[in-house]
């Protein structure tokens, strides 16, 4: 590809200036094919931790490691050439202190190339986040429904329903603006809820399962597509991929079987060449 026709990515200035225009686009990846099938429409691209229940099976993100988030941010940067990349920072990498922070998302950023962090933000991350900011680590930060903290919520559970838990997701989203955030994931808040943490933030909110009058949106992917029968009651399918995929399999099954499969189409045809 030439310098000139080469496509620009997107960085956190563009991705800043979003507050109040356009909605953001933003979609979970986890390898590099369905990150270039969706770079062309997402303004972020997410590594998210959810890879652990979504790719690997685990039963929540608690058990996800910083070699897993490394591989995948590798192979979704190979795929996206437009997309800010955000690339998850898993539990247990960055809750001890700033310098531990530190060290893991540097080697998040060197070892996949991304171009930001995201940290789920209680109000105690504010520090590292400042700390990671002012040593040149974009951050984005994520509250409301914080996934990797679903053993002291004791599961995945709808923020904002009580005045405290109003008060606490206002107060941990303008903790992480005022620490210097990029933007702020805000998940599984009513809508009335998210739409005052976007009043309150300077920084784009990023709904998922929040309020439509978010800066942006973003969904798990998998989800999205309709891969699991099961999905959140905020997820919109888009597709049905599970069908698709069990489909296609039951019919590639019974051509093996029937040995119709593989036909001409899909055998060499050689000529025997004389020996010389
Ligand atoms: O891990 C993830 O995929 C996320 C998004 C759902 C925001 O944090």
């Amino acid at each position: 590809m030439s310098a000139q026709t080469q496509i620009r990515r997107k960085t956190v200035k563009d991705i800043a200036k979003a507050k109040g225009g356009d909605p953001l686009v933003c979609l979970t990846a986890y390898d590099a094919t369905v990150a270039e099938l969706l770079d062309p429409y997402c303004d972020i691209l997410l590594v998210g931790d959810s890879v652990g229940m979504v790719v690997h099976g685990l039963p929540s993100t608690v058990g996800v490691t910083m070699e897993m988030m490394i591989l995948h941010g590798q192979a979704v940067m190979r795929g996206a050439s437009k997309a800010f990349v955000v690339v998850d920072m898993p539990f247990g990498s960055y809750e001890t202190n700033s310098d531990q922070a530190f060290l893991n998302a540097a080697r998040l950023m060197q070892e996949t190339g991304c171009q930001a962090v995201k940290i789920e933000s209680g109000a105690y991350a504010a520090t590292q986040i400042r700390h990671l900011v002012e040593r040149g680590i974009p951050v984005m930060g994520h509250v409301g429904l914080r996934p990797q903290a679903i053993n002291v919520d004791g599961g995945f559970r709808a923020k904002g329903r009580s005045q405290d838990e109003w008060n606490k997701a206002i107060a941990e989203a303008v903790a992480a603006d005022e620490a210097g955030a990029f933007a702020i994931v805000v998940e599984g808040v009513a809508p009335d809820l998210a739409d005052e943490i976007t009043n309150r933030v300077s920084c784009p909110t990023i709904g998922i399962g929040a309020s439509a009058n978010c800066d942006g949106q973003i969904l798990v992917t998998n989800d999205m597509l309709g891969m699991t029968d099961w999905v959140p009651k905020f997820v919109k399918k888009n597709a049905d991929l599970k069908s698709a995929i069990e489909n296609a399999a039951e019919t590639y099954a019974s051509e093996v079987k029937s040995r119709t499969f593989p036909g001409d189409a899909q055998t060499y045809k050689l000529r025997k060449t004389a020996k010389s």
